[in-house]
């Protein structure tokens, strides 16, 4: 069994006012991973997942995968996971409320065992994040669900084939429905689905363990089978992190070179940072430069679904609308309450007015260091943004948030020229 990943409250210390230089590397996607790691709990074969990232959320992934019985060995650059030895269904609710997404694993288990017994998820500080629209489909195919003492209890003896519609589209609620109706034999229809580069990655997956899957427009047509197949893949790269160091690399004016992309996964995040402004060269499918130097002009941002602007970058470009020639207009659509970063970016002298879900950006000559503190793991990454570009030191708090979803940020950070050190929060 691993340790238990213990959250040492650990600090970054940044000195603003370096350009960033060079060419790095991008990890693979989390959001990715996570979808990847529980399907293999669908069959009794061994999987090989390749390009994991290191962080918390994949170390937790882990965890619970051990946790159920199953066999996890990192062998280099992949894991392998021998689910046969699965015998526990039940999530506990120590890792659930670290890991929210561990609500990908009720899917797989009711498709491969027909139960699963999962803490409830509980809120985050982005928002509520139920997971009605889970529910729903695992109903609607006759699973039965009882919620008592903090937990849901699922149990299906037959998967039923169904037709449903989803009222909201959702990333997870999309996975777990793929994965789920993987063990029906009859065809499903799922519509109004999720098409973020990470539900398509698992549906690449799903495929290679022997799932029927044809997609057009936001439909899926799905029809799985008893016995599934181990798979071997290499999860995207971390569009997300690429989105970052991409407005790391503008903001502080300089040239980055980004490797192993996906530029087609990054379509809506070159546009936005060439409205503000940014040189963006496609160098080839899986690599492009970013550069800077110039004045960084207001944005008008409306976060969506996939394709659309995404929510997760949006606490990033926060940062750039902070320090632009002009006000911002920045349109949370997707969390209710995902602009908690702009009280720490205030701090800093961004002047940010939030009502609801809209942030109105008025840019400021300069950021000031200060000392701040993560809320989640996007606004943790702004922070460092803001740190980067603010004149003098700037200490971002509690960055165990940041290491739930970056690999050595601030190694590559460092590698590109900043100033970026980690400390105990003791230390600071
Ligand atoms: C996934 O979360 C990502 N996490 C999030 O990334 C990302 O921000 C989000 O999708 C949106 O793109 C993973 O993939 C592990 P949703 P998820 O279900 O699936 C509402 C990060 O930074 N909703 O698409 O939980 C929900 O409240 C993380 O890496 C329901 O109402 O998001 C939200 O308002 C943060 N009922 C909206 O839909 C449901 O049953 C979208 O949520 C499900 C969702």
């Amino acid at each position: 069994m691993r340790n238990t990943t213990s959250y040492t409250s650990e600090a970054f210390i940044i000195e603003g006012g370096r350009t960033l230089r060079g060419a790095i590397r991008v990890s693979g996607s989390k959001n990715a991973s996570l979808p990847i790691l529980m399907a293999s709990l669908l069959t009794r074969e061994v999987c090989s997942v390749e390009g994991v990232p290191h962080l918390l959320d994949t170390q937790t992934a882990f965890e619970l995968l051990e946790s159920l019985g199953a066999r996890v060995e990192p062998d280099g650059e992949r894991v392998l996971i021998n689910p046969a030895s699965v015998n526990n269904q039940k999530a506990p609710k120590e890792v659930v409320r670290r890991m929210r997404a561990s609500v990908l694993v009720m899917g797989p288990l009711l498709a491969r065992f027909g139960r699963a017994v999962v803490s409830m998820p509980g809120g985050c500080s982005i928002g509520v994040r139920s997971i009605d629209q889970h529910l729903k489909v695992f109903e609607k195919a006759g699973a039965r669900i009882k919620i008592k003492h903090g937990y849901i209890n699922l149990e299906v003896e037959r998967i039923r084939p169904v037709e449903h519609t989803f009222e909201v589209i959702t990333v997870t609620g999309t996975e777990n429905a793929l994965m789920f109706l993987s063990g029906c034999e009859r065809r499903s229809i799922l519509r109004n689905i999720a098409l973020e580069p990470e539900v398509i990655d698992l549906v690449d997956v799903l495929r290679k363990m022997g799932v029927e899957i044809e997609i057009e427009d936001r439909t899926a047509i799905i029809k799985g089978s008893g016995e599934l197949r181990g798979f071997s893949h290499r999860v995207i790269p971390d569009r997300i992190e690429a989105g970052t160091l991409m407005v790391a690399g503008f903001l502080t004016g300089g040239e980055v070179v980004l490797e192993d992309v996906r530029v087609e996964h990054l379509g809506n995040i070159i546009e936005k940072l060439r409205e503000a402004g940014a040189l963006v060269d496609i160098l080839s499918l899986n690599s492009l430069r970013v550069k800077g130097g110039g004045n960084i002009e207001p944005l008008s941002i409306s976060t969506a679904e996939y394709p659309g602007f995404p929510t997760d970058m949006q606490a990033q470009f926060m940062v750039l609308c902070s320090i632009a020639k002009g006000v911002s207009e920045i349109r949370e659509n997707i969390f209710e309450n995902r602009f908690q970063h702009a009280a720490e970016l205030q701090r800093m002298g961004a002047d940010i007015h939030v009502r609801d879900r809209l942030a109105i950006v008025r840019g400021v000559e300069k950021l000031s260091g200060a000392e701040v503190y993560s809320t989640d793991l996007r606004a943790s990454a702004s922070l460092v943004l803001a740190g980067l570009v603010a004149e003098g030191i700037t200490l971002v708090k509690d960055i165990y948030h940041l290491d739930r979803g970056y690999e050595r940020l601030e190694e590559k950070l460092r590698e590109l020229g900043a100033t970026i050190e980690r400390l105990p929060q003791k230390d600071v």
